[in-house]
């Protein structure tokens, strides 16, 4: 029999949902050399246990200790809020589990350190869920990157809008809270952003910023208005310490803009474009190519050459937003069987807390900061 992975899931709603669909996908596709087991779902709304039997768990509990607690379990999912990423995670590492926590890893620097530091003691499997390194086009740019086909790259631009709260009587949710998210689009679209740019591109030196609050009050539940403590929307310059310069908008108001995340890489020898909304594909320009037809060329990312895509379909038969979950726990079960590193990881985390934390600080002060190394 296969080796068993028990699997124990906090936090039920949007992404707890997004997480279970991969973990019952991955057997289907992927043969890692053990089989996740979806034992425990926790979260605190009464849907809870329609949830955990739709979704195919074995248990269900609105304690996440009893969760982490648990002797079964071997490995703990974190999809809540952020202000409750650490306090769980340290909890997790300390009872021995592996762990593989939504982004941003925390609230604050200080918090992702005590996070990695706490996995690294431990020694267990660490992994942050910056899900869009694990789409094939995207793995396809890192690998064109890191084969050198671009040349030196000189500047990364990424924009990441939706426009969920256009309305300024979308009701105040935790998003909008900072004590609970941290910051607003700059850290929820952003921290993801900026995961991509280090992927492409390396480490983050310095940064400038603005962020801006359009809408500063919103209806409660309660009949009462709360103020808006998180950006609606941020701009940010960085440099990265190889000398490229980097260009990224993020905004939760962003007309039409459903989910909305693209980027361009520009090197010496060639550009690379990509559209989550046309997540298969990724726009290639190589230069020195034939005059009169040079261009960006479309490459579908499906065929079996292409990162992760050849256990799926046929070449063609496209991928959505919900396999790069599939991926990411693909990636990291196997770091737990065959005892690898898995990346993204809690340091990717902390590294992307970290400037996060410097384009708050720049944002306040209006002037350039430099990244905490
Ligand atoms: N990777 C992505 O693309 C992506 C997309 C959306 C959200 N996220 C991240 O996922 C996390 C969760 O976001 P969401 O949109 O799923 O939120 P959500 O509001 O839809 O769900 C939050 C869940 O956490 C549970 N919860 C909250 N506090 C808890 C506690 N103390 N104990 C147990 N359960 C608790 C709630 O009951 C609920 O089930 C956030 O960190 C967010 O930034 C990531």
């Amino acid at each position: 029999m296969a080796r068993q992975i028990r699997m124990g899931l906090i936090g039920h709603k949007f992404m707890g949902r997004a997480h279970s669909h991969a973990l019952r996908d991955l057997p289907m596709f992927f043969d890692i050399g053990a089989e996740p087991v979806m034992q425990t779902l926790c979260g605190l709304e009464e849907d809870l246990e329609a949830a955990a039997r739709r979704y195919g768990w074995a248990s269900w509990t609105h304690s996440w200790r009893e969760v982490v607690e648990d002797p079964r379990i071997d490995a703990i999912s974190i999809c809540t809020p952020g202000h409750t990423h650490c306090e769980i995670a340290v909890a997790a590492c300390r009872a021995g589990k592996h762990v593989i926590c939504e982004k941003p890893l925390a609230l604050t620097l200080a918090e992702a350190r005590r996070m990695l530091e706490a996995a690294r003691s431990a020694g267990v499997k660490h992994a942050v869920n910056f899900n869009y390194r694990k789409a094939p086009a995207v793995a396809l740019a890192h690998q064109l990157i890191r084969e050198g086909h671009l040349g030196r790259i000189f500047l990364f631009h990424g924009f990441y809008f939706q426009d969920w709260p256009l309305d300024p009587e979308f009701p105040h949710v935790w998003r909008m809270d900072r004590s609970v998210a941290g910051a607003g689009s700059m850290a929820d679209k952003g921290s993801h952003l900026l995961d991509l740019a280090r992927f492409l591109v390396g480490e983050i030196a310095e940064v400038s910023a603005a962020t801006e609050i359009y809408v500063k009050e919103r209806p409660s539940a309660g009949g009462t208005r709360l103020p808006v403590t998180t950006d609606d929307a941020a701009v940010f310059t960085v440099r990265f310490s190889t000398g490229a310069l980097g260009l990224f908008a993020t905004s939760r108001m962003a007309a039409g803009h459903k989910n909305g995340l693209g980027f361009e890489v520009q090197g010496a020898r060639g550009s690379l474009r990509f559209d989550l909304e046309r997540l298969n594909e990724l726009q290639v320009y190589l230069a020195g190519e034939p005059g009169a037809t040079e261009g960006f060329r479309t490459v579908l990312a499906t065929s079996p050459e292409h990162p992760y895509a050849g256990a799926w379909w046929p070449p063609g038969h496209v991928l959505g937003w919900e396999h790069t979950f599939v991926h990411q726990y693909v990636d990291f079960l196997r770091a737990v069987v065959d005892d690898t590193q898995v990346r993204p990881d809690f340091e990717d985390g902390m590294k992307a807390q970290a400037v996060l934390e410097a384009i708050e600080t720049a944002a306040r002060n209006r002037r350039w900061i430099q990244v905490e190394a």
